[in-house]
Parts: C-alpha cells; structure tokens; sequence
C-alpha cells in the first residue's frame, strides 16, 4: 500500500469512529479565557485521586499549555514530542505523583501544536479515547472558545463542564460556546460551573440567569455542576506553583470542588 492509500484509509477509520464518545472522557471548557479551568481541572484529578479514582490531565490548550506550570513540573516529554515522532501518546504520560494522578502535558508557545491539521487532531482524538480505557476519568484542561482542538475533541467526550463567572464577557461567550456546541453535539451533556461567586445565593442567580436564557432561545436548560466561591488561595498556590490541595487543603475552593465531585462524578 502507498503512503497516500494509507493516509486515506487512516482518516477514513478515523471518520468511521468520530461520533463514538467515551463516557469518562470530561471537557473543561469556557467561553472567555482566564475564568479557572486550569486550576479546576487540577483542583478536580486532586479531589477524584484523593477517592482512589485513576485520572489523568490532558493539556488540550495547545500552544498555551499551562497545567505544568501552575504544578511547577518540567515533564520529560509533552505532546509536541508525540507530534514529532519523539515518543509515543502512552509514552509522553507522566505521573505526578503529590496528586497522585497521570498529566499529558502540552507546550507552550508551540506554533506548531497550536495550528494542528485536523486529520492530526483526530489522530490525537483517537489516541485518548484508546487511553481513556485506562483510566476512571480523563480531564480535558481546554483553551478558551471554540477552535480546533475543540471541535475535534468534542465528540470524543462524554460531559462538557462550561465554567462561566458573573461577568457579562463570560456569560456572553459561555452562551455562544453553548449554542454553537449544542449546534453541532445536540447530544453531549453540558453543565454549567459558576466560578468566582461572592456567595452561594450570587452563585445561583448567576447560573438562574445563564439558564433560562439558555432554555428560552436554545430550548435547552444545561445543569447546575456547583458554586465555586472566590478564593485568594487560589492565586497563592498558582504564584507558588503549588496544587491548591496541597498548599491549601482546608480551602473553600476546594470543599467546592469536592462536592462538585460528589454530585457530577458519580
Ligand atoms: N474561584 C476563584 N477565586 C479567586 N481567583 C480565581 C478563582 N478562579 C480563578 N481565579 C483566578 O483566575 C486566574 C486564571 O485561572 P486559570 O489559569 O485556571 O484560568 P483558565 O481558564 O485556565 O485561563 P486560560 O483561558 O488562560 O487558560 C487564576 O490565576 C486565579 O488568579
Ligand atoms: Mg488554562
């Protein structure tokens, strides 16, 4: 077989299997950038490792990667190693092991991670759904909005977290990321984090707000994930690249996530 009839009959399986999610495989996503994903899903692999869950981060904000640093890690291999033959998917998986959970860690200021071809990203698609098997939960940590990386990996997931705080910038992107994902996965599961709340009834005006707007003109109401208060700690053990359960364990954020996991990882 010739290269170009092995390419064409890879992107064909690929294609075959696009639309199989994988039930354990969770995106933590958000409309505008900066609202908490990236220390919520490393907050949540602590919390879900910490039930003896075996989890893993995946850094899908290619280009910008960020879970090393805020863990302070200088991981061996990262998925830029993987896109240049160097090792492979399983191979560039590395344990940390304060959280006890598995980290593919991506690379920042990549420019050629940040602008992968979409037969390369559903090559990556594919390769985590078959380590998703694994695993009890795979964390997908996404860059903000809607691009590449999220188109493709959308339909490998089984439940979307959308992490929206009560600034209209926020709630109008987390609106259109919704609408836009609803538009092409009518049928992934998407649940609503208010990050950042004053308090809990702040909170739950915020996600009140956000849904009904959501049921009137999506005709869909995505769930309630939970309140996460606004938390200084937060901050501290990102400047200290330190997991917040680690440098913090009685904090509220992380009572936060904790009944999070109770409610939405069963
Ligand atoms: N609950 C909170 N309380 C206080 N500060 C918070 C809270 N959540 C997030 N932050 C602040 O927001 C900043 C951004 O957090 P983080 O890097 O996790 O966001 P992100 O959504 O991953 O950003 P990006 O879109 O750039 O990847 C943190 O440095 C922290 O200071
Ligand atoms: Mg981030």
């Amino acid at each position: 077989m010739n290269t170009q009839t092995t390419t064409t009959a890879t992107v064909t399986r690929i294609d075959t299997f696009k639309n199989q999610s994988v039930k354990n495989i969770i995106l933590i996503a958000s409309g505008k950038g900066g609202v908490g994903k990236t220390w919520f899903s490393i907050t949540l692999a602590h919390a879900l490792a910490a039930l003896k869950k075996k989890v893993l981060i995946f850094d899908g904000d290619l280009g910008l990667a960020n879970i090393d640093i805020q863990l302070g890690l200088s991981p061996d291999y990262d998925l830029g190693d993987v896109i240049e033959g160097e090792i492979d998917f399983k191979g560039a998986i590395s344990h940390y092991k304060e959280g006890r959970f598995d980290i593919l860690p991506g690379r920042s200021g990549s420019a050629r991670l940040s602008d992968l071809s979409p037969t390369r990203l559903a090559l990556v698609r594919e390769e985590l759904k078959s380590v998703a098997k694994d695993y009890d939960w795979v964390l997908i940590d996404l860059g903000a909005g809607i691009g590449g990386i999220v188109k493709s990996l959308t339909p490998a997931s089984g439940k979307c977290l959308l992490i929206v705080n009560d600034e209209p910038t926020s709630i109008t992107d987390a609106y259109a990321f919704l609408k836009l994902t609803r538009r092409s996965h009518p049928h992934l599961p998407v649940e609503i984090l208010i990050n950042q709340a004053e308090n809990d009834p702040q909170g739950h005006r915020t996600y009140e707000g956000f849904a009904y707007v959501c049921e009137k003109f999506l005709n869909y109401k995505p769930e309630l994930a939970g309140v996460i208060h606004r938390d200084a700690h937060i901050k501290d053990a990102i400047r200290h690249q330190v997991a917040l359960s680690i440098r913090h364990p009685n904090s509220t954020a992380l009572r936060d996530v904790e009944k999070i996991v109770k409610k939405s990882f069963k």
